[in-house]
């Protein structure tokens, strides 16, 4: 069994190279399609217009990091809204060798199925995953309790309206240490992205002292906050 499934791995990992694999196809109440799909040798999660994991969203989250210099202490506390196939989790822990605390929180149990049959490394250092309504769940973890926060959601293209809103952004500076960063990954409405991001940026700048702006692509807009300069 265990040599059959390395031997089919390896095959569609060369054959993906060719056309992409599809290896499962699905939906849920909250993302009515998910797919993960072998691609230019990588497994990865989409939704029905967005890469979820693993492919463009995985290079953003490189660049953000890097062009934002990140750097952490090894007994940070990492939090991590909306899980997805794991590309953070694999970023933070390949890349920036974190093997400390990450904990997930993912609303959709099929997200979490796939992330545990597909994605998750046998030989990595498992994670907290809840599966819990990310704007529920920020109400009750304790003040001052992560050192990063990652706030990645979405359902398809869309981010959750929750997400802009004062009382959230106010929700996720309670919970990080004086010396946190957060990371707030989001798509621009179409049409009005001076007014959104300039909207964004004046609540932020009423929570936390030092706060970035990073564009990728047209409508790919990162926050990185901190509470201190
Ligand atoms: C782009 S994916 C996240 C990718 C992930 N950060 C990674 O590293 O691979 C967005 C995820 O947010 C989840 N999501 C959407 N709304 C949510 C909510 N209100 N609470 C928690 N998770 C949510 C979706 O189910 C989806 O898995």
């Amino acid at each position: 069994m265990g040599l059959f499934f390395y031997y089919m791995t390896f095959i569609y990992k060369i054959v993906s190279y060719l056309f992409p694999i599809s290896i499962y196809k699905g939906g849920s109440d909250i993302n009515s399609c998910l797919e993960v799909t072998w691609y230019n040798g990588k497994l990865m999660l989409n939704s029905s217009n967005a890469n979820y994991s693993f492919g463009n969203l995985h290079l953003i989250f490189q660049m953000a990091f890097k062009d934002s210099k990140l750097s952490f202490r090894s007994d940070a506390n990492v939090l991590l809204l909306g899980m997805g196939g794991g590309s953070v989790v694999d970023i933070l822990r390949r890349e920036y060798d974190f093997q400390g605390r990450i904990t997930a929180i993912e609303i959709d149990p099929l997200v979490i199925t796939l992330y545990k049959t597909y994605f998750e490394k046998a030989n990595s250092n498992p994670i907290e995953l809840i599966c819990e309504d990310a704007k529920l769940a920020i109400e009750n973890l304790p003040e001052k309790s992560f050192t990063l926060l990652v706030c990645d959601l979405f359902v398809d293209l869309e981010v959750p309206l929750f997400v802009w809103s004062e009382t959230f952004i106010r929700s996720m500076n309670r919970i990080l240490s004086a010396d946190g960063i957060l990371y707030l990954n989001v798509i621009l409405p179409k049409g009005d992205n001076l007014v959104s991001t300039n909207q964004l940026m004046e609540i932020f700048f009423k929570y936390f002292n030092d706060v970035v702006r990073l564009n990728y692509h047209e409508r790919n807009l990162f926050i990185v906050a901190r509470k201190t300069k």
